[in-house]
């Protein structure tokens, strides 16, 4: 059966890809075997390279080219020490695609826009949409509530409308996400009048993606309500699985959870080959910058290893496993290209089920008519 035609969008022409389907970018987890078998599979994956330095994102790059001549991105972090050299080096490596996990700065979407990079940035309010289509952005994914990693507080359902209203007639391309994972998906996306999905979960459990074995079955054995969204890791809203490190770290309190930051931190400082003084380091300087409190900062400083240590390294007493809510809804590791395939069709045959049944004429809408 061949796709159908509202799954040709202004997201698969952006970025030159035959699918609207998009892998976001996910620390630790999106390397280079899941965003080359993304690409090849038709759809855009993404690197994340908040969690790599500059040479290990070099060496990323050449891997996913190695393995697919189609179109990926880089994801970043706009605040990071050295967010110019990351973006002079996707420039200078012609990666078609940035991502930012917030915000970027104008100056930052400019330098990329004058390259004739796409930009896309990650928001969870239609008024941030609007003021990055103010700032030339070309792309947003609309993360509900129910989504993985740092999240916010509307959910998918009323994000993803709202958004596409807010910036209609700007020509800012929408991505849905939070929460979605097959082809009903991506056609309630397309109703909704978004340009395509983005995915994080659905992508951590695929065949390719490097998360452990034994850490993808516990992915896999948590229900919809086993996620929580928690500040108490780094001081940001993020959605993960609910542990015992969690719930001992949302139930501290006052000096209770400064002890317990302190040790966990300490802990985790020297499983990740910080040591101590560095970690005490970044903490004193996120104090002086922001109103986050020294429990807060200990950990946040040392959040990104123990994230490594949770799903790279398989330590499950470390308990920092992120996660959309979705992964209640998933219990299969599919091979990526097998997922892309099953989304694509799934979504053709819900799209046609939904337009044909009455009027004959409304059988193949244009993507103008969804
Ligand atoms: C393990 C994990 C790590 C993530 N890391 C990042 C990141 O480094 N940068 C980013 O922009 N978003 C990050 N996210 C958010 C995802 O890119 C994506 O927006 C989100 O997972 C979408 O919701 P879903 O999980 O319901 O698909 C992460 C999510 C997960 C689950």
């Amino acid at each position: 059966m061949t796709d159908h035609p509202s799954l040709r969008t202004a997201a698969t022409e952006l970025f030159g890809v035959r699918y609207p389907i998009v892998q976001t970018g996910m620390g630790w987890v999106s390397g280079a075997r899941l965003t080359a078998a993304t690409a090849a599979a038709g759809g855009l994956g993404i690197l994340a390279s908040a969690t790599m330095r500059l040479s290990e994102l070099s060496a990323a790059i050449d891997k996913v080219r190695e393995r697919t001549d189609n179109p990926f991105g880089v994801n970043l972090l706009p605040s990071q020490p050295d967010a110019a050299e990351r973006i002079a080096l996707i420039i200078d490596r012609g990666v078609p695609v940035a991502s930012f996990a917030a915000a970027p700065r104008p100056d930052q979407v400019a330098t990329l826009r004058e390259a004739g990079t796409a930009t896309i940035v990650t928001v969870g309010a239609p008024r941030h949409a609007e003021k990055m289509a103010g700032i030339g952005v070309d792309a947003v994914i609309a993360q509900g509530a129910e989504g993985g990693g740092h999240t916010g507080t509307i959910p998918t359902a009323l994000l993803v409308p709202g958004v596409v209203a807010a910036t209609a007639g700007s020509g800012l391309v929408v991505l849905a996400a939070g929460g979605m994972r097959d082809g009903s998906s991506l056609a309630a996306a397309r109703v909704w009048g978004a340009d395509g999905i983005a995915m994080g979960t659905r992508f951590l459990l695929t065949a390719e993606s490097q998360v452990p074995d034994h850490v993808k079955d516990v992915y896999l054995g948590s229900g919809l309500n086993s996620t929580v969204v928690t500040r108490a890791i780094d001081g940001a809203p993020q959605r993960v699985i609910r542990t015992d490190v969690i719930d001992g770290l949302e139930s501290a309190r006052g000096p209770a959870r400064l002890v317990r930051a302190a040790s966990n931190a300490l802990r985790f400082s020297r499983a990740s080959g910080t040591s101590p003084l560095d970690l005490l380091r970044s903490a004193r300087a996120m104090h002086a910058n922001g109103e986050r409190t020294w429990s807060q900062v200990l950990l946040a400083a040392n959040a990104p290893m123990m994230t490594k240590a949770s799903v790279v390294n398989g330590d499950l007493d470390v308990g920092i496993l992120p996660t959309g809510q979705v992964v209640g809804s998933i219990a299969d590791l599919p091979t990526v290209d097998d997922l892309v395939t099953e989304i694509m069709a799934d979504a053709s045959s819900a799209l046609r089920a939904v337009c044909s049944s009455e009027d004959p004429a409304t059988e193949h809408p244009t993507s103008q008519e969804i």
